[in-house]
């Protein structure tokens, strides 16, 4: 893997999150780890930019906005706000987070559209799209469904979402199907507009070879660029999205104006802060981006071509990140095998630095992470509470009960040499994007100051020889400032305590790799230490687990049919005598008819053994036509309080099974009577 090493500002981006819903433990995996990278390219005195925002436009938004009744507009305040919350509670801390609809967005995707239509690198072509005959109306990306071309796998609109990850062209789609209505779709043509990609080959093949970040990234893209290069449709019949110029009817597509919301966000920042941001989109001061393993093709293809077109510098690294399992079960919103960030864990009060150090140290960047409550509790407990918690805690707790402050002796020859070895090889692995390395690399020194510790047996030593003690105690406490600055990237809020714990008073967060090597001062005064990092309990990870069963049930079940609340929650226990108050009898219906005004309600009049029959309103006219209910022998609550319903009165209800699509009225095995009791 190549890295950054440079003496130039950096600029780091993070893939925009689609703000069409809630952040969860994959989006995480992505932006935990870059910010990670960025605080350690601060530790080493670097100056860095970090930004990112909200992907506001293409069908992911119009779809799910349609789909909840409320427009993108709605939809995207409310989702940027979630992203820009959560991401602040979890530590990631962006110097810009704005939106692909701010003004600033649609200037500079303006700008770049004019610029290569300017350069001659878009035409028009008449294509094939794709159109819903019942729904009358152009299917463009996630408005169609069907077959990819290229390996045979469902796909959808613009991407083989489940199959090779390739980007699709609109028409190449086979067996297209609508997705509003599920009904057949056919092509029907249209007057699009085309971005040039095929002349950029020759650049591409070259930068790709130079590209840094990691190898999944460049390979991955090297192989679709090395076999074909189709010029790329950039315009989409949608309403909502950045106006494609003197086209009134037309947006540019999505992957055009969402990549180049980096540089709007860097204008962003730069006119709040006095920086340059052209110094990296026009100068030579490196850009990373940090993607999820399912965008390369657009970050390592579509990009940096349309970069190239509009004269702008082309990114220097892609770091592209693996994927995400849950409960070791592919990753399902749908399924139900998420984690969700807020109300899954942090509302559960689980530490953000807790999930931030799993994230980084489960395994290495390009590989996939399985989030597991065990494996999360276990990695917890053994390492950040029985290692380096154990470390702190003890060695603090130690020098202030005995000490008070940082005691005088000599810091020994090895344990420095221990510090700056650790130091190297962290940075080195972060700069190579190698996050579990750094992890491990870490950790392994806080075993060592265990170990330094325990076999320097300092509480046998402070009543024997007092200056002998002092020493070890000075000793731990620089192992435990190297470990506070190793770690400050990885658990940044728990660092910021331990920083105070061992007498530092200033800011942990800028503080350089460097300082590790300057000697704790003498004297500096101690304060009680609180344990930073608590175990978690068996109880708290069966309560996550009944959770994440529980909502992977209810999505089986939705799948069956079966309404939610019904599978989800037994209701509470009940005493006989709550039941015995319940009058249910044998019926029989004598005569059903439709409500008018109503689509759900007959009006049935029930015999239940009295002279005159019961009228009953009941929500089954779309299980039941009026005609079959005659003559069905029924149950019936009758002494539930009468109500109105559309007007007519209710004098009972019928029992009947719910499974949400599917419902049946109960009946009785044998031949009954009709007001035979039912107990
Ligand atoms: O795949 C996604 O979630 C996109 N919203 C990522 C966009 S990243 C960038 F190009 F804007
Ligand atoms: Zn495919």
């Amino acid at each position: 893997m190549s890295n950054i090493t440079s003496d130039k500002a950096v600029l780091v981006t993070c893939g925009l999150p689609y703000a069409n819903g809630k952040a969860h433990v994959g989006h995480l995996r992505t932006y935990i780890p870059a910010d990670i990278y960025v605080r350690s390219l601060k530790k080493n005195s670097q100056e860095v930019t970090f930004v990112c925002g909200s992907d506001t436009h293409g069908t992911p938004i119009v779809v799910n906005a349609e789909e909840l009744g409320i427009t993108p507009t709605e939809l995207v305040s409310k989702y940027h706000v979630h992203f820009d919350e959560v991401f602040k509670k979890m530590g990631v801390i962006f110097d810009a987070f704005g939106t692909t609809d701010d003004d600033t967005n649609h200037r500079r995707t303006l700008d770049i559209v004019d610029r290569l239509i300017e350069k001659g690198y878009v035409y028009p072509k008449t294509i094939e799209i794709a159109y819903c005959p019942q729904c009358d109306r152009f299917l463009p990306d996630r408005y169609v469904a069907g077959t990819c071309p290229h390996c045979g796998e469902k796909a959808r609109g613009d991407e083989c979402d489940q199959g090779c990850g390739k980007h699709l062209e609109p028409g190449e789609l086979k067996e297209p199907v609508c997705t509003i209505c599920r009904g057949p779709a056919e092509y029907k043509e249209q007057e699009h507009f085309f971005f040039k990609l095929s002349e950029f080959k020759d650049f591409l093949l070259e930068h790709l070879e130079n590209l840094g970040g990691t190898l999944n990234a460049r390979n991955y893209a090297l192989g679709w660029v090395k076999q074909e290069l189709t010029d790329w449709c950039i315009t989409r019949n949608l309403e909502w999205g950045v106006r494609f110029p003197d086209h009134d009817e037309l947006v540019v597509y999505v992957w055009v104006d969402a990549p180049i919301g980096y540089i709007a966000f860097t204008e962003q920042w730069a006119e709040a802060t006095g920086g340059d941001w052209e110094k990296f989109w026009k100068g030579d001061c490196p850009i990373v981006h940090f993607i999820g393993g399912d965008i390369i093709y657009h970050h390592c293809i579509f990009w940096p071509a349309m970069l190239k077109g509009a004269d702008y510098s082309q990114p220097s690294a892609v770091v592209a990140s693996g994927m995400v399992k849950i409960e070791d079960k592919t990753f399902s919103k749908s399924r139900g095998y998420v984690v969700w960030v807020e109300e899954d864990y942090l509302d559960h009060g689980f530490h953000p630095d807790l999930l931030r150090y799993y994230l980084a140290s489960y395994t290495s960047h390009t590989k996939e992470v399985n989030f597991s409550w065990k494996i999360f509790q276990d990695k917890i407990n053994t390492e950040l509470v029985g290692v380096f918690g154990n470390f702190l805690y003890r060695n603090l707790l130690f020098a202030y009960k005995n000490f008070g402050s940082v005691p005088e002796g000599d810091i020994e020859p090895e344990v420095m040499e221990k510090i700056s070895s650790t130091i190297e090889e962290v940075r080195k692995a972060n700069s190579e994007y190698e996050f579990k390395k750094a992890a491990d690399t870490a950790m392994a020194l806080a075993s060592y100051g265990n170990s330094y510790f325990q076999s320097s047996e300092p509480w046998k030593l402070i009543k024997e020889d007092r200056d002998a003690c002092g020493k070890v105690v000075r000793n731990c406490m620089q192992i435990a400032k190297a470990l506070v600055l190793l770690f400050e990237p990885m658990t940044p809020g728990s660092m910021e305590v331990a920083w105070k714990q061992i007498g530092m008073d200033s800011d942990v967060h800028t503080a350089s790799y460097d300082e590790a090597s300057v000697h704790v001062l003498s004297g500096t005064e101690l304060m009680k230490p609180e344990i930073l990092f608590t175990k978690i309990e068996d109880e708290k990870i069966a309560e996550m687990e009944k959770i994440s069963s529980k909502r992977v049930k209810a999505a089986m079940a939705k799948e069956a049919g079966i309404k939610e609340a019904e599978i989800m929650e037994y209701k509470a226990e009940i005493e006989y005598d709550d039941f015995a108050k319940l009058d249910i009898r044998v019926g029989r219906i004598v005569t059903a008819e439709k409500i008018k005004k109503s689509k759900k309600l007959l009006r049935l009049q029930v015999d239940i053994g009295d002279d005159e029959p019961r009228q009953v309103v009941a929500g089954l006219a779309e299980h039941y036509k009026p005609e079959e209910m005659i003559g069905k022998t029924v149950n019936i609550l009758v002494n539930l309080k009468p109500v109105k319903l559309c007007g007519v009165e209710s004098q009972g209800m019928l029992l009947a099974a719910d499974a949400g699509e599917r419902v049946s009225l109960l009946t009785t095995d044998k031949d009954m009577d009709p007001g035979s009791c039912i107990r």
